[in-house]
């Protein structure tokens, strides 16, 4: 791994994974700021969403661009922070990494079985099984000259934190 200490990183899978959970958790350990992925949608694509209709990659690059936006300002105002985002498709983190070596993925892996289990058991949400079966059509893995920090979600919550931290070397501050 090269020396450049990170100023974002972005933990990314399929829905159901844990990226909301362990972002805000990570965040809080290394006492980075959280973000959403998903918050910066812009009103279009709410908008579509919310009448149950599928994003095409069309609606995603300004959502993604947005991200990059973001992680942009936040490392040029010296600004750490964790950012959940699925970002499922390699041409999708191109835009959010653009190259920077000191924006790191973090993908959850983990079995269509698990991830079933633990939607179902999801409180507030509902989301119907073809979904993740999709999701998981539609991942490309990171491959290893994106360096991704991988880890396996079959483990506890501050598990997975701490296989994070000591993988990306990073002392909590
Ligand atoms: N390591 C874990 N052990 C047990 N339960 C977990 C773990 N990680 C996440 N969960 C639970 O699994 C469910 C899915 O997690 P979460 O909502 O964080 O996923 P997500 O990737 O953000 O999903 P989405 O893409 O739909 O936003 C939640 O109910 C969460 O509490
Ligand atoms: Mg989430």
């Amino acid at each position: 791994m090269g020396s450049t200490t990170p100023c974002a990183l972005v933990v990314m899978g399929v829905s159901g994974s844990g990226k909301s959970t362990i972002a805000d958790r990570l965040a809080a350990r290394l006492g980075w700021r959280f973000e959403d992925g998903d918050q910066f949608h812009p009103p279009a694509n709410v908008a579509k969403m919310s009448a149950g209709h599928p994003l095409t990659d069309e609606d995603r690059w300004p959502w993604l661009q947005a991200i990059a936006d973001e992680i942009d300002r936040a490392c040029a105002a010296g600004e750490r922070a964790v950012i959940a985002c699925s970002a499922l498709k390699r041409t999708y983190r191109d835009v959010l990494v653009h190259g920077r070596d000191d924006v790191r993925i973090v993908f959850l892996d983990g079995t269509q079985e698990l991830i079933a289990a633990r939607l179902a058991a999801r409180k507030g949400h509902f989301m119907p099984s073809g979904l993740l079966a999709s999701q998981f059509a539609t991942l490309e893995r990171p491959d290893a000259g994106e360096r991704p920090i991988t880890v396996s979600i079959d483990a506890s919550v501050e598990e997975i934190v701490d296989d994070i931290v000591h993988q990306l070397n990073l002392v909590a501050q």
